[in-house]
């Protein structure tokens, strides 16, 4: 058996906070709406001088100072994400620079949505059993707000800023991530257009049509998971799943017959931060003390694609 062991996280919030008071006021919602249908209150936007790459390098020292390594140890960077500062060079690269990791690090962006930070963990697993370097930082960040139509009710209240970022170790007796992933092309029930199209790059979803996507798709993939890692949901010590909404995770918390205390969540003030809300749980479960030194954290995500990602990680 190997595989790869959570040695550290961080995480980075903008400072501004925007209530649901805040975006009465610009789109015909309501605070008692928003919290109703999907459990958030408030969620993060950059204001000037914040910036995505500003995140990413927030939770990344954070993340690499509370593993006591020093960046010339890390063989891979992995930035999750869909809203990176520039196409090229990719956030991963600027980071190289900027954190001072070695020349011949494993640098590169990856874009599978809200699944995109396990997605990552599990490419993470994979390269670092080829590398001399056994260190890893995969990092979810984004910037939601500079793709959102504010004139979209429906998306507007949904999503939010922020970085995760994790420092895993790979060991010949680690235990494997059992890493479950999946896609299925639908360009048109949530989307982005890209530079091609000559549209506004904004967050376009059919919410209903994701919702049924995500139910299904949630609480198989976890089962899965364990499955694969030989387990019963019983014995996982937490979950973190993708913060969506509130209503996808009561259904897949029903469903899979799972403790609510182990599956505490923070949609409520980061709203839906994609390839960045798992990480960003991670730091605050680990922060807490929720997920302590040998414990096993089910993580989760699932979104634009469509694409999910399932896997088991060990707090070191
Ligand atoms: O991270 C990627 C994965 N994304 C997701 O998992 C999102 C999945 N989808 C959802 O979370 C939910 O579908 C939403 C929260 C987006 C929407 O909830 P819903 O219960 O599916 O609402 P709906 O779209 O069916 O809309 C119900 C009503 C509509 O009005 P009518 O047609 O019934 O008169 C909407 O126009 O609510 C209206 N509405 C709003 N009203 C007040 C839609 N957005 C808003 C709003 N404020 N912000």
């Amino acid at each position: 058996m190997s595989g790869i062991k959570l040695i550290s996280t961080g995480s980075a919030l903008p400072a501004q906070e925007v209530t649901n008071f805040d975006l009465e006021k610009k789109v015909d919602t309501s605070d008692e709406w928003i919290v109703t249908r999907t459990g958030i209150k408030s969620r993060h936007y950059c204001g000037e001088g914040e910036s995505h790459l500003g995140l990413c390098l927030a939770a990344a020292r954070q993340a690499l100072e509370r593993a006591g390594i020093e960046p010339g140890q890390i063989g891979v960077c992995l930035v999750a994400t869909l809203t990176q500062d520039t196409m090229t060079p990719s956030a991963a690269c600027v980071l190289q620079k900027e954190l001072g990791l070695a020349e011949d690090t494993v640098c590169f962006d990856l874009n599978a949505a809200c699944a995109g930070f396990v997605y990552g963990l599990h490419t993470a697993e994979c390269l670092l059993a080829a590398s001399e370097r056994k260190y890893g930082l995969v990092i979810g960040g984004e910037v939601l707000s500079r793709i959102t139509d504010f004139t979209d009710r429906s998306t507007c209240v949904l999503f939010g800023d922020g970085a995760g970022a994790a420092i895993v170790r790979w060991g010949e007796d680690y235990p494997s991530l059992s890493a479950v992933m999946g896609s299925r092309g639908n360009s048109g029930v949530l989307y982005i257009p890209g530079v091609n199209t000559g549209d506004p790059s904004y967050i376009h979803m059919d919410g209903k049509e994701v919702f049924r996507f995500a139910v299904e798709v949630l609480p198989r993939c976890a089962k899965e998971v364990a499955a694969k890692a030989g387990i019963s949901l019983d014995e996982v010590d937490r979950f973190a799943f993708h913060q969506a909404n509130q209503r996808i995770l009561d259904h897949a918390i029903k469903k899979l017959k799972l403790d609510p205390a182990k599956c505490t969540g923070n949609i409520a003030h980061t709203g839906n931060t994609s390839a960045a809300s798992v990480p960003i749980l991670l730091d605050q479960l680990v922060s807490s003390g929720q997920l302590r030194s040998g414990q096993k954290v089910l993580c989760a995500g699932f979104g634009g694609g469509l694409t999910w990602a399932g896997a088991l990680l060990q707090l070191a």
